[in-house]
């Protein structure tokens, strides 16, 4: 697992409640571990690590790895781990010429404003040669669940709620198109819908990912918002057994520094 959490976003991290709810984000980061193909001689960074729950699987196999991610909380949490972490904006990378590889999970979907920033700091923290390998939420990734949280904001007096929306999907297309124009050589560019169970049900989701929509309004109300959120998705993203799955899509993607 891991990610960010840009200085733009009204996002706040809590490393506790992203363990708690949201500890399916690493679990699922096998598929692109596996396009990664990390070595044990390797010197890898992990951006956007959080609290370092996949950065530990690299260092398992050998590799050295550095974390990164703009969340103080996130990194308390990877250096209890013993990963070498520390708080960095993935949107101004010091590092140069000095990665064989570039990782990152679920990450770079919290990068809204400016997604190119990450992928030109990337480019210049790769040897020649080095890869970019990652994987963020791509198109219509979470759609039912953006639109009840911008229409029940509206209806409780929010104007333009849908420019709350913190997060950059792209289409395959699109990425491609920026990797290319960074300078990278695409690998594979995929979208893949993944449906995804929620641990903890709709309501731990919205607890842990939704404080950018909740932050418009006053505190007392925000419990209410988020049960009338959770009550709209109910008959689209519960089955008859309570059990939640949520609309995710991937942007898989494999690039090298040519
Ligand atoms: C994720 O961690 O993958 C994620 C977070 C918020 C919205 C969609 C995906």
């Amino acid at each position: 697992m891991a990610f960010s959490s840009p200085s733009t976003s009204s996002q706040h991290w809590n490393a506790a409640v992203y363990a708690a709810n949201a500890h399916f984000v690493p679990a699922l980061g096998q598929p692109v571990l596996d396009l990664l193909q990390p070595r044990s001689d390797e010197r890898i960074l992990d951006l956007g690590c959080g609290d370092g729950a996949l950065t530990e699987k690299l260092v398992a196999l050998g590799a050295q790895v550095v974390g990164i991610d703009n969340s103080p909380d996130m990194i308390a949490a990877a250096l209890q781990r013993g990963i070498d972490a520390s708080v960095m904006d993935a949107r101004a990378l010091v590092f140069e010429n000095e990665f064989d590889a570039v990782f990152s999970n679920a990450a770079l979907h919290w990068i809204k404003d400016d997604p190119d920033a990450p992928i030109a700091c990337v480019f210049r923290a790769l040897r020649i040669g080095g890869r970019f390998v990652g994987e963020l939420g791509g198109h219509a990734c979470v759609g039912a669940i953006t639109v009840a949280l911008v229409a029940t904001l509206e209806r409780r007096g929010v104007k333009d709620a849908a420019s709350r929306i913190p997060w950059y999907f792209p289409t395959a297309e699109d990425y491609e198109i920026r990797l290319r124009r960074a300078g990278f050589v695409p690998q594979s560019v995929q979208l893949i819908p993944r449906p995804t169970p929620l641990p903890t049900g709709m309501r731990g989701w919205l607890d842990t990912f939704a404080n950018p929509f909740s932050a418009a309004l006053p505190c007392e109300e925000r419990c209410g918002f988020l049960d009338e959120v959770t009550a709209l998705l109910k008959p689209i993203l519960c089955d008859a057994d309570g059990n939640w799955t949520a609309d995710y899509t991937r942007l898989r993607f494999a690039a090298i520094k040519p």
